[in-house]
């Protein structure tokens, strides 16, 4: 609580001994990580370290070679794809560096999809959109479709839509990476704000230390192993 975050207390990942190998690439050489309940973390580290590869290892985007990873006390490396992907839907947001939003849809029909998806019906899901959009601070953008919006206004309706299910856990990929400094900072006070506030986790990468500088704790990888961080290490 010294940081002033709401944490409902204990462990909400719990990955161990992960290993993943892409041909001859080791991609990851035995990481554990732990995430608590409400913590912001932050992943550093060069280009190609493996830091993408962790995160989709964790999510259950990607099954590690070995290593298990437990979260909110469901272990994701004993599911079936099948099962996964009901987890991840249910359990998981998701935000990357750009291109996730559908083109042809507008912002409410974008952050309604993974509600209509998880069986929330059209009227409801259709309201709760609009009140994540409108949260995001978007109200003037609900009937825009992505191309027509800044690429910032874009990324906050990427964010609505990975909180509009209200998962555990949101794992961003560079969500700031295709912005610039301003927009990256407001889409990411925007995204913290909100998270903060309902008590999500967040697992982020990036290769900024100002935005690392958001997060409660930073873990740099390198060469496909951890190695822990002191503010102001440079990835
Ligand atoms: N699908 C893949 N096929 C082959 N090699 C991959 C694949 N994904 C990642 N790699 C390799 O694994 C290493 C780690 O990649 P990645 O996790 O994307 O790094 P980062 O996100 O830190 O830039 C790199 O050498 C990369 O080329
Ligand atoms: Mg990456």
């Amino acid at each position: 609580m010294a940081n002033g975050i709401v944490t409902q207390g204990g462990l909400l990942i719990a990955a161990t001994g992960l290993r993943k190998t892409f041909g001859a690439t080791e991609a990851l050489r035995g990481i554990d990580l732990h995430v608590e309940r409400g913590e912001v973390l932050a992943i550093m580290g060069p280009s190609g370290s493996g830091k993408s590869t962790l995160l989709h290892c964790i999510a259950g985007v990607l099954t590690p070679d070995e290593g298990r990873v437990v979260i909110d006390g469901e272990d994701v490396t004993a599911l079936d794809a099948d099962a996964r992907a009901r987890f991840r839907l249910r359990r998981i947001g998701f935000v990357f560096q750009f291109g996730q939003l559908l083109p042809d849809l507008n912002a409410v029909d974008n952050v309604a999809l993974p509600l209509l998806m998880s069986g929330v019906g059209r009227r409801a899901a259709t309201t709760r959109a609009t009140e994540w959009l409108e949260r995001l601070g978007l109200d003037d953008q609900l009937s825009k479709v992505p191309g027509d919006m800044s690429g910032g206004q874009a990324q906050r309706v990427a964010i609505a839509r990975a909180l509009a299910t209200e998962p555990a856990v949101i794992f961003a990929d560079e969500p700031t990476g295709s912005l610039d400094s301003v927009a990256g900072e407001n889409v990411l006070t925007s995204m913290l704000a909100a998270v903060r506030e309902l008590g999500t986790t967040v697992v982020l990468i990036t290769h900024d230390a100002r935005v690392a500088a958001y997060a409660d704790r930073e873990v740099i990888v390198r060469d496909g192993q951890l190695s822990a961080a002191s503010r102001g290490d440079v990835a």
